[in-house]
């Protein structure tokens, strides 16, 4: 019989590439999908039309039950969560809710719907380096000191160590994967590399004549979303739940991805078309990104694929063959 596995946040750019992968492996995928008509849904419907949708919120532990009981997951990954870190300043008690205390619901609908047999149910976190906020290492591993620098940083700190408490207090398998950003042609546009990609490729095309941005020396270690989602899945594989720090080992500045972006488009001095806008900086910001992937790459056997260039080119491809069909020109 094949494996099921419910993910959570399905309709996000992760959920879309893991349910893609399990689909590959053989499962049967169902996602859990919240509020009335959500607007992402028919893109979800349109591209993975194989994933089972099931309607629920994070907040509310009785539809979580419901979906437990409905797909009977060996599986099931945690990523639901208002995951737009600048939003969670002005809105920082539903990000407290949603991705500090959803986790929790999610945490203990899994273990109530597993019984007796805890072990059954395999549970993953989606944690992320936003933990390490203000780093106290470099590069930053699982044993690096957690210090978040926002609302969202701090709601995922609680979530980090609410997993582990679960794995501690009841023996669940539940691992949480610290994941550095990662990036694709299907992330959100308020995120600042896919901002960057749409606006060149409208800025190649001449329908936009600038970019708007904040802090451009900010660094991030990025890698390609679709190599991320893999180490999730390899994780509930192993015998043993556990944290993993997964990353690239690189790192880039905001000024670096605009470099490559717009040589990919045959721009090489972009001074002019990009401008420095105040509100776009947070009140405080994550300066340095960096992991260190060893353990993923020692007891899982990940690596990255896709290289920093490739990623940059991969996005800025799409965008202008998206632009391009919005405009009615052939690429
Ligand atoms: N979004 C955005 N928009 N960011 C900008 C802009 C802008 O106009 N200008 C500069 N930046 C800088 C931000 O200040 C930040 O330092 C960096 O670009 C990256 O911002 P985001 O792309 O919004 O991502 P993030 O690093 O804050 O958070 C992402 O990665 C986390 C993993 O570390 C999100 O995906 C989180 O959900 C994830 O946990």
């Amino acid at each position: 019989m094949s494996k099921r596995a419910l993910i959570t946040g399905i309709t996000g750019q992760d959920g879309m590439y893991l349910a893609e992968l399990l689909l590959r492996e053989g499962y049967e995928v169902f996602g859990l999908v919240r509020g009335q008509n959500n607007p992402k849904l028919p893109v979800l419907a349109a591209e993975l039309p194989d994933v089972k949708i099931l309607t629920g919120d994070l907040m509310d532990l009785s539809s979580l039950m419901r979906a437990l009981a409905a797909s009977q997951p060996d599986e099931v990954y945690n990523l639901g969560a208002i995951s737009f870190v600048a939003y969670s300043w002005e809105n920082a008690a539903v990000t407290s809710e949603v991705t500090g205390l959803g986790v929790l619901n999610m945490l203990e609908a899994t273990r109530l719907h597993a019984g007796s047999d805890i072990g059954r149910v395999r549970f993953y976190q989606a944690s992320s380096s936003e933990m390490f906020g203000k780093v106290q290492d470099v590069p930053q591993r699982e044993s690096t000191l957690l210090w978040p620098r926002s609302p969202y940083g701090v709601a995922k700190v609680y979530g980090h160590y609410m997993t582990i408490n679960y794995r501690e207090s009841y023996g669940m398998h539940a691992s949480s994967g610290i994941l550095f950003n990662h990036e694709s042609p299907r992330r959100g546009p308020e995120f600042v590399t896919r901002k960057i990609s749409q606006a060149v490729a409208r800025i190649s095309l001449g329908v936009q004549d600038s970019l708007s941005l904040g802090n451009l020396d900010a660094r991030r270690d990025w890698g390609y979303a679709g190599d991320y989602v893999r180490a999730m899945w390899l994780m509930l594989q192993q015998d043993d739940a556990d944290d993993y720090v997964i990353s690239t080992g690189e790192t880039h500045s905001i000024r670096e991805f605009l470099d490559l972006a717009f040589a990919r488009v045959g721009i090489d001095d972009w001074s002019e078309k990009v401008r420095v806008d105040p509100a776009f900086f947070r009140p405080a910001e994550v300066d340095l990104l960096i992991g260190d992937p060893a353990k993923a790459r020692e007891v899982l056997g990940w690596t990255p694929t896709v290289g920093f260039p490739e990623l940059v080119a991969r996005m800025v491809d799409h965008d202008v063959a998206e632009q391009e069909a919005l405009l009615g020109r052939s690429a």
